[in-house]
């Protein structure tokens, strides 16, 4: 995996949102849509005020641009606070110009009877878009991409998981307590994300450190799941000098 390191996390999040701006402005001069799949969490969140400020003061357009986000918690509202609906338009898509019907979030209301259903038709959504031009992945502390937690496997498609217990502890702090944070998650696979012509995966701060090392040296290992993206042809990590630290 080729690793890019960056001062901070701001200077790596403007790189790539500079390569994503590249991307859909070559996309536009072909007449061509383009597909980005997106991640929620603190990870993204410089990048998209890098692509909202790009829009405003650059003139970046986002009418050719057709996104998938990665995950839902399950069950949750799409107005929740804790909802990554509710984020994407807060921290993205209600200060750009993407026609509404050209983002696709997993939708945490489906009843538990149609969610098999719900899953194939986001997988065969993510394919009528051609799929994905560029996917991009956060990374938790116990190497999960999505919410693929430890042992996921690798052909796994999008569908209901169950959140490991350190995820739910990571992320309780979006929660007024523990017992508030969702055991379920719908998730693209590991398979829905290998599938992306190319993957950047971004990481910040001295906790992901260790994490980061065991993914880019460590065995490719389900155990690991970032560590199985040794095996794609087109994935790079984008870090902060912290996150770098435990590399040799
Ligand atoms: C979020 C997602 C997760 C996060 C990961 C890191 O859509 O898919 O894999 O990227 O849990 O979370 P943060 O960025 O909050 O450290």
């Amino acid at each position: 995996i080729a690793v890019e390191i960056h001062p901070s996390a701001k200077e790596g999040s403007k790189a790539v949102a500079q390569e994503i701006a590249t991307l859909i402005r070559e996309k536009q001069a072909a007449k061509q849509n383009c597909v980005l799949g997106m991640a929620t969490g603190s990870t993204p969140k410089y990048l998209y005020a890098e692509l909202v400020r790009l829009h405003k003061e650059e003139g970046l357009s986002f009418k050719n641009v057709v996104t998938f986000n990665l995950d839902e918690y399950y069950p949750i509202e799409p107005d929740a606070l804790q909802s990554y609906n509710r984020f994407m338009k807060e921290q993205l898509f209600n200060h750009i110009d993407i026609p509404e019907g050209n983002y696709h979030i997993p939708d945490g209301t489906v009843p538990k009877e149609k969610i098999k259903q719900y899953c194939e038709d986001y997988e065969k959504r993510i394919e009528a878009a051609g799929g994905m031009d560029l996917q991009i992945l956060g990374i938790g502390n116990n190497g999960h991409i999505g919410f693929n937690e430890p042992g996921a496997n690798i052909n796994s498609h999008t569908r209901l998981v169950t959140l490991d217990n350190s995820t739910r502890l990571a992320n309780a702090y979006e929660f007024p307590n523990m017992s508030q944070v969702p055991r379920l998650a719908i998730t693209m696979g590991i398979s829905s994300i290998f599938k992306a012509k190319s993957v950047i995966l971004m990481a910040w701060g001295s906790h992901k450190a260790k994490i980061v090392r065991r993914s880019v040296e460590g065995h490719s290992t389900d155990q690991v799941p970032a560590s199985l993206l040794q095996q794609h042809p087109n994935c790079k990590f984008v870090i902060d000098e912290q996150a770098s630290q435990e590399l040799t």
